[in-house]
């Protein structure tokens, strides 16, 4: 065989789906629970309102979010080898939240674990299915981003209860001539303490205490600084690495944090800030969930067509970053 003629097998998104909890929180609600207002956090941030979860669990989400992909995609749960969730807030420590999924969805053919990159985590579970499928040892995938942060936020700290919100996204991939052109993860674990969640406090006997799970912290001008610097330079080596100009790149999926942080990005990229679609107003920062939905967002509303050139980008706790550019 000439093997001039053998294409190279990358993984292609073949169907999206997300779900958000039904009840909606705005703004005004915030500020009746803590000194801010609906101006403050608008003009700061773009959030008009979030999704908290009440009686919805991670795992749940995940799972409508899953199912909703699976229907996009034609693939039964069956044919899914491998599913993916990441999450920084899973229901249990364990069974793991994928295997939990699994069991909700009856994908009894897959293997099933977590990743944890915080709000990062979508990207980096698609750059891991995507060295599974490339490697020839899985074909599809079930790629899941899902976060209830309600739960490990401190609603007396306006500087963090008002930037966050639960939801669920998934992805269905699988192995394909065209798809994932190039790709990029990061992480720089020296400037972890910048945003932190979880007690390094142990609890057993000896110490005489229960164990306890800490609040989310952050300061927000180093992610802010952080962000701002990073996600250019990743989106950057990703265009390069694929031959592609910023120009040429059809939709910027970047990860739902703050309005001022894609504005920044767009204008680092000398891009048009229209090609950076958003939904931070109706949900605030989901964490591992944002990228996922808006990606779902973007094509159930029509906007990808194929042949589009698609860059997706997170940043978050870890520190933690990375993209991906793909032909959709
Ligand atoms: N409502 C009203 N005032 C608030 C507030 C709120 N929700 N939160 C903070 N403030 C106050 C501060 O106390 C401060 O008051 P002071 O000047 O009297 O001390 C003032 O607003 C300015 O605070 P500052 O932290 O300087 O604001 P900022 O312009 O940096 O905006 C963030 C704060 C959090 C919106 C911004 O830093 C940010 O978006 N950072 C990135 C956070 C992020 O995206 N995290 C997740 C990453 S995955």
């Amino acid at each position: 065989m000439d093997s001039g003629q053998v294409k190279r097998m990358t993984t292609r998104i073949i169907g999206t789906g997300s779900y958000v909890p039904e009840q909606i929180v705005t703004n005004d609600d915030l500020a009746a629970i803590v000194e801010t207002n609906d101006e403050w956090i608008r003009s700061r941030t773009g959030i008009g309102q979030r999704r908290i979860a009440t009686v919805e669990s991670t795992s749940y989400m995940a799972a409508r979010a899953a199912e909703r992909a699976l229907e996009n995609s034609g693939v039964k749960a069956e044919e899914i080898d491998l599913i993916l969730l990441a999450t920084s807030s899973p229901d249990f420590c364990f069974p793991n939240g994928a295997c939990e999924v699994q069991g909700l969805l009856g994908a009894v053919n897959a293997a099933c674990f977590d990743i944890s990159a915080a709000c990062t985590g979508f990207v980096y579970a698609l750059n891991t299915a995507h060295a599974f499928i490339s490697s020839g040892m899985y074909r599809t995938a079930l790629v899941i981003g899902a976060d209830v942060l309600s739960k490990l936020i401190d609603w007396t700290d306006r500087s963090t209860c008002v930037l966050f919100g639960d939801g669920a996204g998934a992805a269905v991939v699988r192995a394909d001539e065209t798809g994932i052109i190039a790709s990029n993860m990061h992480s720089e674990g020296s400037k972890g303490s910048v945003l932190t969640c979880g007690s390094r406090t142990n609890g057993n006997f000896l110490l005489g205490k229960k164990p306890e799970l800490g609040y989310m912290t952050m300061d927000g001008q180093e992610v802010f600084k952080f962000a701002v610097k990073r996600v250019p330079q990743c989106i950057t080596e990703v265009l390069e690495a694929g031959g592609i100009s910023p120009e040429a790149v059809d939709h910027f999926a970047v990860h739902q944090a703050n309005y001022r942080i894609i504005e920044s990005i767009a204008k680092r990229l000398k891009v048009s800030i229209d090609r950076f679609p958003v939904n931070m107003e109706h949900y605030g920062n989901t964490s591992g969930a944002s990228v996922p939905i808006l990606l779902d967002e973007m094509n159930r509303g029509g906007l990808l067509k194929p042949g589009d050139k698609v860059v997706l980008s997170g940043f978050g706790a870890g520190l933690t970053w990375g993209a991906l550019l793909l032909e959709w």
